[in-house]
C-alpha cells in the first residue's frame, strides 16, 4: 500500500486518536489545541489558527498533503434563556472551531491538491446534521450540517481535478464528548433509540474514515455516511 501524508485534526482523545491508530501504514501529522505528544498546536477558535496548522502540517509532511481529515469540533451547551450576547458569542464559537475552520483547510487543501494532481479530503459531521439537535444545540446541528453541504459542494466542484470529498455523519459515538451524558440518565434514553444497542465505537468511526480516506472507489466522492447503529436512518 502506498504511504500517504494525511492531516487529522483533533488527536488528543476520542474519534481523532482513533484516526490516528487505524493510519499505522501512513504518515500522519496530528493536532490539537494546545499540541504535546508531537500533535501541532493551533486553538481553532482563533481566528488565522487554521492557515498556521496547515502551513505546520506542510512543512512537517514533507512539503505535500494527500489527504485532509477534519475531525476537530466542539459539543458545547448553549441555551437561548442565556443573555443574548452570550448566546450569540456561544454561537460564533462553535461555528468557528466546528464549521470556518474546516472550510479554510479544506479551501487550502482544494488549493493544493489541484497544484499536486488529487487528494481526499474527510469530513466529521455528525448524525445531527440531519436529524436536528437538543433545544441546547441547534449551533451544532447547524455546523455539521454545513459541513455536509461544504463537502457535497466540494466533491461536485472538483471532482475532475481528482479531488474528493467524504462526510461521516457520527451518532454518539464512545468519547469524551459523550461520556457524562451517557453515564447520567439520559444515557438509558440514548440506548433505548438506537436499534444496534449500544453507541457507536470511536474506532468504528475511524475505519469508516481509514478506508474513506485511503481507500473508497472514486465514484463514492460526494457521499455522507452515516455511522449509527441505525438511530437514525434516511
Ligand atoms: N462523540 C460523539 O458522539 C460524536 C457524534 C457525532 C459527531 N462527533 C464529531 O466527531 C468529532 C470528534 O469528536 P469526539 O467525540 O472525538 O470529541 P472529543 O473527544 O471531545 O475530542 C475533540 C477533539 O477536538 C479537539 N478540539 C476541540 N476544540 C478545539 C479547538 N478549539 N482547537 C483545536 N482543537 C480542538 C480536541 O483537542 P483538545 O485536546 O485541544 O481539546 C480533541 O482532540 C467532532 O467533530 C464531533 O463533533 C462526535
Amino acid at each position: 500500500m502506498t504511504s500517504l501524508n494525511i492531516l487529522v485534526t483533533g488527536t488528543s482523545r476520542g474519534i481523532g486518536k482513533a484516526i490516528l491508530a487505524a493510519l499505522p501504514d501512513h504518515k500522519v501529522a496530528g493536532h490539537s489545541s494546545a499540541g504535546g505528544e508531537g500533535r501541532i498546536a493551533a486553538d481553532l477558535s482563533q481566528p488565522g489558527a487554521a492557515e498556521t496548522l496547515w502551513r505546520e502540517a506542510l512543512a512537517r509532511l514533507g512539503g505535500r498533503i494527500d489527504v485532509l481529515v477534519n475531525n476537530a469540533g466542539v459539543f458545547e451547551d448553549n441555551s437561548i434563556d442565556d443573555p443574548h450576547d452570550a448566546w450569540i458569542a456561544q454561537w460564533e464559537r462553535t461555528m468557528r472551531i466546528n464549521l470556518t475552520a474546516s472550510a479554510e483547510l479544506c479551501r487550502l487543501a482544494v488549493l493544493h491538491f489541484r497544484e499536486e494532481g488529487g487528494g481526499r479530503i474527510v469530513n466529521i459531521a455528525s448524525r445531527a446534521a440531519y436529524r436536528g439537535d437538543s433545544p441546547q444545540h441547534w449551533h451544532y446541528a447547524a455546523s455539521k450540517a454545513g459541513m455536509v453541504g461544504m463537502t457535497k459542494s466540494i466533491a461536485r466542484g472538483y471532482a475532475a481535478d481528482n479531488i474528493l470529498a467524504f462526510t461521516v455523519c457520527p451518532g454518539f459515538t464512545g468519547s469524551d464528548m459523550v461520556e457524562d451524558y451517557m453515564a447520567s440518565r439520559g444515557g438509558q434514553k440514548v440506548l433505548a433509540d438506537i436499534p444496534l444497542g449500544r453507541i457507536a465505537g470511536a474506532e468504528e468511526v475511524a475505519e469508516t474514515v481509514r478506508w474513506l480516506a485511503t481507500q473508497a472507489p472514486a465514484s463514492a466522492t460526494g457521499a455522507a455516511i452515516d455511522v449509527n447503529g441505525a438511530s437514525f436512518v434516511r
